[in-house]
């Protein structure tokens, strides 16, 4: 089924038609900068855009950073707070005029590496985390989804403030971490989660996972740390996945 996936993002709002099949992108990405204050009536009406833009009806999968459930959004944290308590899905639905299917950024992204990319048929607990102006978490139990885990909102022992905050792709950006620099972020982080869940597979997605070689080495985990294989199509993707299977 070839569907439009859309990744609602801090800097960028993405889409893409999708072949779901196959969980590739058949088109080139549409990225229109996500509006400042990110306010859900801006971001629906970029939202219409990309789906004028692919003069395109059916179904519509959307990523979003925040906790959803229900097609209601429940957090913001990277996005403004008008998107706590507002029945998304439905306000999406209704400007499109096409169904819509709203699940967590991370979530779908998530789910289109389990399908399709380097966590394809792994079992037991995988865990997926993108690495962006926030930190997305995903996690998996032999196959199925734990929803809306939000993992990168715990605190680390003598940070007084979401890790996110001390260890996202923006952090590096914004404080001109060194590789190593930021690594050893990541390696306090990923240890602090290691030990929380065990699991068999860490996959490391958001855009910054292209350059995996310059920071996985300074991450030393007992399981194995992988870069996704849908980079940052993973979004896109995921989302138009969850919206084929949900019509
Ligand atoms: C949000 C999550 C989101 C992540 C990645 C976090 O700040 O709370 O919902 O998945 O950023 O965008």
């Amino acid at each position: 089924m070839i569907t439009l996936g859309i990744d609602i993002g801090g800097s960028g709002i993405k889409g893409a038609l999708v072949d779901t099949e196959k969980g590739e992108m058949v088109t080139d990405r549409v990225r229109i900068p996500t509006p400042q204050p990110s306010k859900p009536q801006a971001v629906i009406g970029v939202i219409k855009q990309i789906v004028d833009h692919f003069a395109y009806s059916g179904p519509i999968g959307v990523g979003i950073p925040c906790i959803v459930i229900n097609g209601v959004t429940l957090s913001a944290a990277n996005i403004d707070d008008e998107w706590i308590g507002f029945a998304a899905q439905q306000a999406m639905s209704e400007a499109t005029g096409c169904p819509v299917i709203l699940g967590n950024d991370a979530d779908v992204a998530g789910l289109a590496e389990m399908r399709f990319g380097a966590g394809r048929g792994q079992m037991g607990t995988v865990m997926i985390f993108t690495l962006g102006t926030g930190i997305g978490s995903a996690v998996f139990v032999n196959g199925r989804i734990v929803p809306n885990t939000e993992l990168g909102h715990v605190y680390l022992r003598n940070q007084k403030k979401d890790a996110e905050a001390y260890a996202a792709e923006r952090i590096r950006d914004e404080k001109n971490l060194s590789w190593k620099q930021w690594g050893k972020r990541l390696n306090t982080y990923f240890q602090h989660m290691e030990f929380l869940f065990s699991p068999e597979l860490f996959i490391i997605g958001g855009g910054i996972s292209k350059q995996h070689a310059e920071f996985l080495p300074y991450i030393k985990t007992r399981a194995p740390m992988v870069p996704a294989e849908l980079r940052n199509e993973a979004g896109i993707v995921g989302a138009a996945v969850l919206a084929a299977e949900s019509s």
